[in-house]
């Protein structure tokens, strides 16, 4: 008997198929664009901001260059992938073509290989930055004409810019200032950073950007349906209620959502029960304890231990006299800098008034049962 995959799916690659909720993220988006506007997702790490670009890419019909900054370390690499992205967008008949046809000033810069049916290009190392934000400026304009219609340029984790060259934003906003028909779309999880980088009066990209704020969790209906089908469809069982049970310890998290139920599926000879759903649950704990060790010790701050057992134990109302006895908080403006500062890093999110979350769940269980 042929053995079934894990249906679950974890990673960079968008699988349509697995893809729950996100239209009105989706449908701002396309709309964002359909108006002529550049657009910035902005979400917490593993929400699915990667998955949303893609989605775009693969479904909504524009002509699109996708690069993820992530891991870029030189201006240099950066636009060494533009090109690459752009090569592949315009399919031209040969990588000799197509720089000649977009890139003639730049020829002598250029060198490509190809390996394997798979091109990459090569810049000099002598040129200069100048040159090459110019020159990829110019290929951008070439492949809109080329497209004859709106180019997307999608910048996924942007706020990794600075590793790349500080002077980005700066050379995007004039670009923006002259073309239309060339429209870009951020992404980013450092929230603090983007804020201020598009959202404030005195941030470079302010006022260029629609946002699209993609904060929520998934909802509960679709994800139950969606755990259900993924079993049955693999000939593996699992109840509603331990279906639900999903739901209610990842809370609807894209990325823990999918982790619990792959590791949960594995675990699984033909049907599991909801003990089972905790047991992994706890595995994978225990097996990102390291992880979250590292954190509370690096972010050393004085409190953050009983900060963190607050919020993930009370359900609000964390600035009351009790609580703040309770968990041996010196004062409420302690906890407000340290609400703020794990807001800043990531750690929690606001979820409306005077109230937080921790956005991991499983480093939520690890801090309601490893810190006392
Ligand atoms: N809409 C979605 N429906 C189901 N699973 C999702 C969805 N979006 C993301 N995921 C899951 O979460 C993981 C992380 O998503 P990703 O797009 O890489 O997040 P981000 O870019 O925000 O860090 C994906 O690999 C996938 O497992
Ligand atoms: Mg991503």
């Amino acid at each position: 008997m042929a053995s079934v995959s894990n249906p679950f799916k974890i990673g960079k690659l968008y699988s349509a198929k697995d893809f729950i909720d996100r239209w009105k993220e989706y449908e701002s988006l396309c709309s964002a664009i359909e108006s002529g506007n550049n657009a910035v997702v902005v979400a917490p790490r593993r929400f699915g901001k990667t998955w949303l670009l893609q989605k775009f890419m693969a479904e909504s019909g524009y002509p699109a260059v996708y690069v993820d900054l992530f891991g870029l370390f030189s201006l240099r690499g950066f636009v060494q992938k533009v090109v690459k992205q752009v090569y592949e967008l315009l399919k031209e008949e040969s990588p000799m073509v197509f720089v000649g046809k977009y890139l003639k000033n730049f020829a002598r810069y250029v060198k490509f290989s190809v390996d394997l049916g798979s091109v990459s290009f090569a810049l000099d190392g002598d040129v200069s930055d100048d040159i090459l934000i110019e020159q990829m400026y110019e290929l951008l304009e070439g492949a809109q004409k080329a497209v004859g219609r709106r180019l997307v340029v999608i910048l996924d984790e942007f706020q990794a810019y600075g590793a790349i060259s500080e002077r980005l934003p700066e050379s995007l906003r004039s670009f923006f200032q002259t073309r239309s028909d060339v429209l870009f779309v951020f992404s980013g999880s450092m929230r603090h950073m983007i804020e201020e980088l598009f959202f404030e009066a005195s941030g470079v990209l302010y006022h260029s950007c629609l946002r699209i704020d993609m904060t929520s969790m998934l909802p509960e209906n679709e994800c139950v349906e969606y755990i259900l089908r993924k079993f049955e469809e693999t000939d593996k069982n699992i109840s509603l209620e331990s279906a639900r049970k999903v739901y209610e310890l990842t809370k609807g998290h894209p990325y823990f959502l999918q982790l619990l139920c792959y590791e949960l599926w594995n675990k699984t000879e033909s049907s599991s029960g909801i003990e089972q759903v905790e047991e992994v649950f706890d595995y994978l704990c225990d097996r990102e304890a390291y992880g979250y060790d590292m954190i509370i010790e690096t972010l050393d701050y004085k409190y953050l231990r009983n900060v963190l057992k607050l919020i993930s134990e009370q359900d609000g109302d964390y600035f009351s006299a009790e609580n703040l006895e309770k968990y041996k908080l010196p004062s409420a403006g302690a906890l407000n800098k340290l609400l703020k500062r794990l807001t800043q890093h990531g750690i929690l999110e606001k979820q409306g008034r005077g109230k937080y979350q921790i956005i991991d769940p499983l480093f939520e269980r690890y801090v309601v049962r490893r810190l006392d």
